[in-house]
């Protein structure tokens, strides 16, 4: 390679997959190739493109490009960088590890890989020197990742809240808006595409506990996996739990929660809470104001106060944005002789079980309306060592409700409390049960 040759400085790009989000890193490639060749300080070529099916149309792509043989594309001496947008555990691991291995950068937007083996493609990157770049496997075009990576590796990160799954907040937002049931709020968001054929991964929380997997081992310098995230979907919420919330100024929202849980004297903590689960939130808290099926993330920590990041968590077009944000990084690290950051975990912090993190909870009962039921009522959190924050009473009669909100405390005490609840006499139904976040609630 010689200064007088601009052709052989070149970076050559093998990019993985070509569906929604490969085909606009395609277009963006494209279209943006002067810009990104002067950003970079050199130009970017597609080297290949690996797909399933050749047959497909896809009348922008070059059909030279195109190959059914991703390994081969990946062994290539003549590829620096390889781009993976395939998505799920094979062979999108095997291909990213064979890529490091030989000296390949990598950019994935691949959250079930590395929430689920992560330990494996950093230990990968770490043993090859390769650079692993990583933002689109976490809420799209918003960029969060590098924040905890670069922008806040010297700070104390104590908490991250945010709603990182655009179908289950689409859902939840139709049922507040117009007091939708589930399953209808469902049915729309499927018809207008942001949910998928079979729901599952979304309603269920699958989708947000990767990712909050992946946000909480940055945070902490920890690991974590996908397998240690208390996981609760939203399947169970209903348009009575929502217009309880909206009764006491809430709404709710699916949170992935990433968050320390303090010990005396600590620094650290005693270890973290990392937990998906729908929750009600103040109409004042930022979050509160997250509409439709875009994300957004608060984070807090301790000498930058708190932060928050709002934006498309999904599409083409936004996850192709953070893809070839990640590319020219690590094509600059390449011209440059340079290598990005490794993934720590050196603070080795345990993940706690849901048992010991600290929430609280909005229980609404149907009872007896008659004298006593709310001394019983409140015996029961007392010898649980809850303490109730607020209680108030609708419907009189056969129709009593009572609807009370706890007091931060252990989720077992809360568990045990709602538990004992259910056992008493004068308690009809336990009608509804959900944590609270934030602070000013009733
Ligand atoms: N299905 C996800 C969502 C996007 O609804 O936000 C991909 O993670």
């Amino acid at each position: 390679m010689t200064a007088a040759d601009p052709a052989a400085r070149r970076l050559r790009v093998a990019l993985l997959g070509c569906g929604n989000v490969g085909s606009e890193v395609v277009r963006l490639l494209n279209e943006q190739a002067a810009d990104l060749a002067a950003r970079v300080g050199t130009p970017l070529e597609l080297a290949g493109i690996a797909v399933r099916r050749l047959d497909k149309p896809r009348p922008d792509i070059d059909p030279a490009l195109l190959t059914t043989d991703a390994p081969a594309l990946v062994a290539r001496d003549d590829v620096d960088i390889v781009i993976e947008v395939i998505g799920g555990i094979e062979p999108a691991r095997s291909l990213l590890l064979d890529a490091m291995k030989t000296g390949k950068a990598v950019v994935t937007a691949n959250k079930a890989l590395l929430a689920e083996d992560g330990a494996t493609v950093f230990g990968a990157a770490r043993e090859y020197g390769a650079d692993l770049y990583y933002e689109a496997a976490v809420a799209g075009a918003i960029p969060l990742l590098r924040p905890l990576r670069e922008s806040l590796v010297g700070d104390h990160v104590h908490r991250v809240l945010g709603i990182v799954n655009g179908t289950t907040n689409y859902i939840l937002d139709q049922m507040d808006t117009h007091g939708a049931g589930f399953a209808d709020a469902l049915d729309e968001a499927q018809a207008l595409g942001y949910a998928e054929a079979d729901p599952t991964a979304d309603i269920e929380g699958f989708d947000a506990a990767a990712k909050a997997a992946i946000l909480a081992q940055l945070a902490f310098h920890s690991a974590v996996t996908a397998a240690d995230v208390h996981r609760q979907g939203i399947t169970d919420v209903t348009a009575a739990d929502v217009a309880s919330a909206k009764a006491m100024g809430c709404v709710v929202k699916l949170l992935a929660i990433c968050e320390r849980i303090p010990a005396r004297g600590g620094r650290n903590g005693r270890g973290v809470s990392v937990r998906v689960h729908p929750a009600m939130i103040p109409r004042s808290h930022p979050l509160a104001s997250v509409r439709e099926a875009y994300n957004a993330v608060f984070i807090e920590a301790e000498s930058a106060g708190s932060l928050m990041f709002y934006g498309a968590g999904a599409g083409g077009a936004p996850t192709a944005s953070a893809v070839l944000g990640d590319l020219v990084a690590v094509a600059r690290n390449k011209a440059g002789g340079a290598r990005g950051p490794v993934e720590s975990t050196y603070a080795a912090l345990p993940v706690l079980p849901m048992g010991e993190t600290i929430t609280r909870y909005h229980v609404s009962l149907a009872v007896a309306d008659r004298p006593g039921v709310l001394a019983q009522v409140a015996e029961e959190f007392a010898r649980q060592d809850v303490s109730i924050q607020a209680v108030r009473q609708e419907g009189h009669g056969d129709d009593a409700q009572l609807v009370l909100v706890t007091h931060r405390g252990r989720d077992a005490a809360l568990t045990a409390t709602v538990d004992a609840l259910r056992r008493l006499e004068s308690v009809r139904e336990v009608a509804s049960v959900m944590r609270v976040e934030g602070d000013e609630i009733l």
